[in-house]
Protein backbone atom coordinates (compact mmCIF):
# COMPACT_ATOMS: atom_id res chain seq x y z
CA UNK A 1 0.00 0.00 0.00
CA UNK A 2 1.20 3.05 -0.97
CA UNK A 3 1.82 5.40 2.08
CA UNK A 4 1.84 9.34 1.72
CA UNK A 5 3.51 11.28 4.15
CA UNK A 6 2.99 15.31 4.90
CA UNK A 7 4.97 17.24 5.17
CA UNK A 8 5.23 18.39 8.69
CA UNK A 9 4.56 22.03 8.42
CA UNK A 10 1.29 21.13 6.66
CA UNK A 11 -0.07 19.33 9.61
CA UNK A 12 -3.09 22.20 10.48
CA UNK A 13 -2.97 21.89 14.31
CA UNK A 14 -5.61 22.79 16.88
CA UNK A 15 -4.92 26.89 17.62
CA UNK A 16 -5.87 29.40 20.42
CA UNK A 17 -8.90 29.65 21.74
CA UNK A 18 -10.28 33.89 22.42
CA UNK A 19 -12.91 33.88 24.83
CA UNK A 20 -15.71 36.29 24.52
CA UNK A 21 -15.05 39.40 27.11
CA UNK A 22 -18.21 41.42 26.67
CA UNK A 23 -20.67 39.25 28.14
CA UNK A 24 -22.94 39.75 24.84
CA UNK A 25 -26.11 36.71 24.25
CA UNK A 26 -25.07 37.21 20.67
CA UNK A 27 -21.91 35.02 19.86
CA UNK A 28 -20.47 33.28 16.84
CA UNK A 29 -17.64 31.09 17.03
CA UNK A 30 -14.91 31.85 14.22
CA UNK A 31 -11.92 29.67 13.12
CA UNK A 32 -9.30 31.08 11.61
CA UNK A 33 -5.98 29.57 9.73
CA UNK A 34 -3.16 31.14 11.17
CA UNK A 35 0.49 30.24 9.79
CA UNK A 36 3.33 32.67 10.39
CA UNK A 37 6.27 31.05 8.62
CA UNK A 38 8.72 32.85 10.92
CA UNK A 39 8.05 31.16 13.83
CA UNK A 40 8.76 27.85 12.55
CA UNK A 41 5.70 26.18 13.71
CA UNK A 42 2.87 24.66 12.34
CA UNK A 43 -0.22 26.05 10.65
CA UNK A 44 -3.22 26.30 13.57
CA UNK A 45 -6.90 27.40 13.71
CA UNK A 46 -7.53 29.89 16.13
CA UNK A 47 -10.90 30.03 17.53
CA UNK A 48 -12.50 33.38 18.46
CA UNK A 49 -15.75 33.97 20.19
CA UNK A 50 -17.28 37.08 18.43
CA UNK A 51 -19.78 39.48 19.57
CA UNK A 52 -21.95 39.90 16.67
CA UNK A 53 -24.45 42.46 17.94
CA UNK A 54 -21.92 45.05 17.37
CA UNK A 55 -20.28 44.03 13.93
CA UNK A 56 -21.23 45.15 10.88
CA UNK A 57 -22.52 42.35 8.17
CA UNK A 58 -19.76 41.53 5.87
CA UNK A 59 -16.82 38.71 6.46
CA UNK A 60 -14.94 41.46 6.34
CA UNK A 61 -16.08 43.45 9.39
CA UNK A 62 -15.78 40.05 11.19
CA UNK A 63 -12.23 40.32 10.43
CA UNK A 64 -11.77 44.03 11.10
CA UNK A 65 -13.75 43.57 14.50
CA UNK A 66 -11.54 40.88 15.50
CA UNK A 67 -8.18 42.52 14.52
CA UNK A 68 -8.73 46.12 16.25
CA UNK A 69 -10.72 44.25 18.81
CA UNK A 70 -9.25 40.76 20.12
CA UNK A 71 -6.05 39.65 18.02
CA UNK A 72 -4.10 42.55 16.17
CA UNK A 73 -1.85 39.79 14.49
CA UNK A 74 -3.92 38.30 12.08
CA UNK A 75 -2.68 38.74 8.79
CA UNK A 76 -4.73 39.49 5.70
CA UNK A 77 -5.50 41.73 2.40
CA UNK A 78 -8.28 44.28 1.95
CA UNK A 79 -8.39 47.96 0.50
CA UNK A 80 -11.41 49.02 -1.07
CA UNK A 81 -13.94 47.19 0.95
CA UNK A 82 -16.51 47.50 -2.34
CA UNK A 83 -15.78 44.64 -4.24
CA UNK A 84 -13.94 46.87 -6.39
CA UNK A 85 -10.04 46.22 -5.59
CA UNK A 86 -9.89 41.66 -5.07
CA UNK A 87 -7.69 41.94 -2.48
CA UNK A 88 -10.11 40.39 -0.01
CA UNK A 89 -10.31 37.04 -1.91
CA UNK A 90 -10.45 34.10 0.53
CA UNK A 91 -11.83 31.03 1.57
CA UNK A 92 -15.23 31.31 3.73
CA UNK A 93 -17.20 28.32 4.69
CA UNK A 94 -15.39 26.30 2.24
CA UNK A 95 -15.78 28.91 -0.88
CA UNK A 96 -13.88 31.40 -2.44
CA UNK A 97 -15.34 34.96 -2.43
CA UNK A 98 -14.66 38.46 -1.43
CA UNK A 99 -14.54 38.93 2.39
CA UNK A 100 -15.58 42.74 1.90
CA UNK A 101 -18.77 41.29 0.01
CA UNK A 102 -20.17 37.95 1.33
CA UNK A 103 -22.44 38.51 4.51
CA UNK A 104 -21.57 36.43 7.75
CA UNK A 105 -25.34 35.63 7.87
CA UNK A 106 -25.26 33.65 4.59
CA UNK A 107 -22.87 30.98 6.95
CA UNK A 108 -24.39 28.44 9.28
CA UNK A 109 -23.12 27.78 11.93
CA UNK A 110 -18.86 28.49 13.05
CA UNK A 111 -17.82 30.88 10.44
CA UNK A 112 -14.66 28.76 9.19
CA UNK A 113 -12.01 30.95 7.07
CA UNK A 114 -8.92 29.97 5.09
CA UNK A 115 -6.43 31.63 2.42
CA UNK A 116 -7.51 30.68 -0.90
CA UNK A 117 -6.77 27.09 -1.60
CA UNK A 118 -3.74 25.48 -3.02
CA UNK A 119 -1.52 28.76 -2.89
CA UNK A 120 1.63 28.77 -0.88
CA UNK A 121 0.93 30.88 2.04
CA UNK A 122 2.92 34.04 3.03
CA UNK A 123 1.19 34.16 6.29
CA UNK A 124 -2.22 33.57 7.72
CA UNK A 125 -4.66 34.37 4.96
CA UNK A 126 -2.64 36.10 2.51
CA UNK A 127 -1.78 33.85 -0.18
CA UNK A 128 1.14 34.24 -2.62
CA UNK A 129 -0.29 35.42 -5.88
CA UNK A 130 3.58 35.55 -7.71
CA UNK A 131 2.95 32.80 -10.20
CA UNK A 132 -0.21 34.41 -11.30
CA UNK A 133 0.94 37.85 -11.26
CA UNK A 134 3.86 36.67 -13.57
CA UNK A 135 1.33 34.23 -16.14
CA UNK A 136 -1.05 38.00 -16.10
CA UNK A 137 2.32 40.01 -17.24
CA UNK A 138 2.68 36.65 -20.11
CA UNK A 139 -0.64 37.99 -21.72
CA UNK A 140 0.31 40.94 -22.01
CA UNK A 141 -2.54 42.79 -20.78
CA UNK A 142 -2.78 46.45 -22.80
CA UNK A 143 -3.91 47.35 -25.96
CA UNK A 144 -1.16 46.74 -28.54
CA UNK A 145 -1.47 48.85 -31.80
CA UNK A 146 1.26 49.92 -34.72
CA UNK A 147 -0.85 52.44 -36.17
CA UNK A 148 0.35 55.69 -35.05
CA UNK A 149 -2.67 57.91 -34.66
CA UNK A 150 -3.04 60.92 -32.83
CA UNK A 151 -6.47 60.62 -32.48
CA UNK A 152 -8.74 58.91 -30.26
CA UNK A 153 -8.94 55.25 -30.70
CA UNK A 154 -12.42 54.47 -31.34
CA UNK A 155 -14.19 51.73 -30.75
CA UNK A 156 -17.90 50.77 -31.99
CA UNK A 157 -20.84 49.84 -29.57
CA UNK A 158 -21.19 46.73 -30.76
CA UNK A 159 -17.23 46.03 -30.57
CA UNK A 160 -17.52 47.50 -26.91
CA UNK A 161 -20.42 45.43 -25.77
CA UNK A 162 -17.65 41.74 -26.70
CA UNK A 163 -16.17 43.61 -24.00
CA UNK A 164 -18.80 42.86 -21.42
CA UNK A 165 -18.48 40.07 -18.91
CA UNK A 166 -14.45 40.72 -19.25
CA UNK A 167 -13.41 43.82 -18.35
CA UNK A 168 -15.11 43.78 -15.00
CA UNK A 169 -12.65 41.21 -13.92
CA UNK A 170 -10.75 42.31 -10.73
CA UNK A 171 -8.10 39.45 -10.68
CA UNK A 172 -9.16 38.45 -7.57
CA UNK A 173 -8.10 34.80 -8.66
CA UNK A 174 -11.13 33.26 -6.69
CA UNK A 175 -11.74 31.78 -10.10
CA UNK A 176 -8.06 30.12 -10.66
CA UNK A 177 -7.50 28.31 -6.58
CA UNK A 178 -10.83 26.88 -7.51
CA UNK A 179 -9.73 24.88 -10.72
CA UNK A 180 -8.38 21.75 -10.61
CA UNK A 181 -6.78 22.00 -13.34
CA UNK A 182 -4.63 25.10 -11.94
CA UNK A 183 -4.18 23.03 -8.56
CA UNK A 184 -2.04 20.13 -10.52
CA UNK A 185 -0.29 22.41 -13.35
CA UNK A 186 -0.42 25.92 -11.83
CA UNK A 187 3.09 26.61 -13.29
CA UNK A 188 1.95 25.54 -16.54
CA UNK A 189 -1.14 25.70 -17.28
CA UNK A 190 -2.64 29.44 -17.30
CA UNK A 191 -5.39 28.98 -15.32
CA UNK A 192 -9.30 30.88 -15.83
CA UNK A 193 -8.27 34.60 -14.32
CA UNK A 194 -5.72 34.59 -16.84
CA UNK A 195 -6.88 33.45 -19.84
CA UNK A 196 -10.11 35.35 -19.40
CA UNK A 197 -8.01 38.70 -19.54
CA UNK A 198 -6.22 36.97 -22.37
CA UNK A 199 -9.59 36.71 -23.78
CA UNK A 200 -10.30 40.46 -23.18
CA UNK A 201 -7.56 41.48 -25.54
CA UNK A 202 -7.74 39.13 -28.06
CA UNK A 203 -11.35 40.37 -28.71
CA UNK A 204 -10.98 44.08 -28.21
CA UNK A 205 -11.83 45.19 -31.56
CA UNK A 206 -8.68 48.49 -30.92
CA UNK A 207 -5.80 45.23 -30.89
CA UNK A 208 -3.90 45.02 -33.59
CA UNK A 209 -1.99 41.66 -32.54
CA UNK A 210 -4.95 39.22 -32.25
CA UNK A 211 -3.18 36.27 -34.29
CA UNK A 212 0.23 36.62 -31.93
CA UNK A 213 -2.17 36.98 -28.67
CA UNK A 214 -3.68 34.05 -30.22
CA UNK A 215 -0.44 32.10 -31.31
CA UNK A 216 0.62 32.32 -27.91
CA UNK A 217 -1.55 30.93 -25.73
CA UNK A 218 -2.61 28.08 -28.15
CA UNK A 219 -0.29 25.63 -26.16
CA UNK A 220 -1.54 21.99 -24.76
CA UNK A 221 -0.35 23.62 -21.28
CA UNK A 222 -1.19 26.94 -21.11
CA UNK A 223 -5.18 26.48 -22.33
CA UNK A 224 -5.73 22.90 -23.19
CA UNK A 225 -5.57 22.16 -19.72
CA UNK A 226 -9.11 23.62 -19.32
CA UNK A 227 -11.51 20.53 -18.96
CA UNK A 228 -14.46 22.28 -18.60
CA UNK A 229 -15.22 21.42 -15.22
CA UNK A 230 -16.75 25.18 -14.41
CA UNK A 231 -15.47 25.11 -11.10
CA UNK A 232 -14.32 28.91 -11.98
CA UNK A 233 -17.74 30.16 -13.10
CA UNK A 234 -18.98 29.02 -9.92
CA UNK A 235 -16.56 30.49 -7.54
CA UNK A 236 -16.54 33.93 -9.58
CA UNK A 237 -18.04 36.68 -7.05
CA UNK A 238 -18.18 39.23 -10.31
CA UNK A 239 -20.72 36.44 -11.66
CA UNK A 240 -18.39 36.22 -14.79
CA UNK A 241 -17.80 33.28 -16.73
CA UNK A 242 -14.29 32.42 -17.04
CA UNK A 243 -15.20 29.01 -18.53
CA UNK A 244 -17.16 30.32 -21.83
CA UNK A 245 -14.23 33.25 -22.42
CA UNK A 246 -11.45 29.56 -22.43
CA UNK A 247 -14.05 27.95 -24.81
CA UNK A 248 -14.30 31.41 -26.65
CA UNK A 249 -10.61 31.47 -27.84
CA UNK A 250 -10.50 27.45 -28.08
CA UNK A 251 -13.28 27.87 -30.74
CA UNK A 252 -11.46 31.16 -32.54
CA UNK A 253 -8.32 29.08 -32.41
CA UNK A 254 -10.14 25.74 -34.52
CA UNK A 255 -11.58 28.00 -36.72
CA UNK A 256 -8.59 30.58 -37.97
S1 LIG B 1 -13.75 25.25 -16.74
FE1 LIG B 1 -11.54 25.08 -17.09
S2 LIG B 1 -10.71 26.81 -16.03
FE2 LIG B 1 -12.78 26.54 -15.24
S3 LIG B 1 -12.53 25.25 -13.42
FE3 LIG B 1 -12.86 23.95 -15.14
S4 LIG B 1 -10.85 23.36 -15.87
FE4 LIG B 1 -10.63 25.13 -14.59
S1 LIG C 1 -12.93 35.99 -13.44
FE1 LIG C 1 -13.98 36.46 -11.54
S2 LIG C 1 -13.05 35.09 -10.03
FE2 LIG C 1 -11.69 35.14 -11.78
S3 LIG C 1 -10.20 36.70 -11.27
FE3 LIG C 1 -11.80 37.68 -12.49
S4 LIG C 1 -13.23 38.49 -11.00
FE4 LIG C 1 -11.95 37.04 -9.91
S1 LIG D 1 -11.34 44.77 -0.17
FE1 LIG D 1 -11.37 45.23 -2.29
S2 LIG D 1 -12.53 43.60 -3.13
FE2 LIG D 1 -12.67 43.25 -0.99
Amino acid sequence: MVQINLPQNSKVEKGKFFKDKTGSKNIRKVNIYRWDPSTGENPRIDTYEVDMDNCPSKVLDLLNKIKNEIDPSIAYRRSCAHGVCGSCAMNMDGKNGLACTKPHSEIKGDINIYPLPHLKVLKDLIGDLSTLYKQYESVEPWLKTTSKTEKENIQSKKDRAKLDGLYECIMCACCSTSCPSYWWNGEKYLGPAVLLQAYRWIIDSRDEDRKERLKKVADELKLYRCHTIMNCTNACPKGLNPAKAIASIKKMLATS
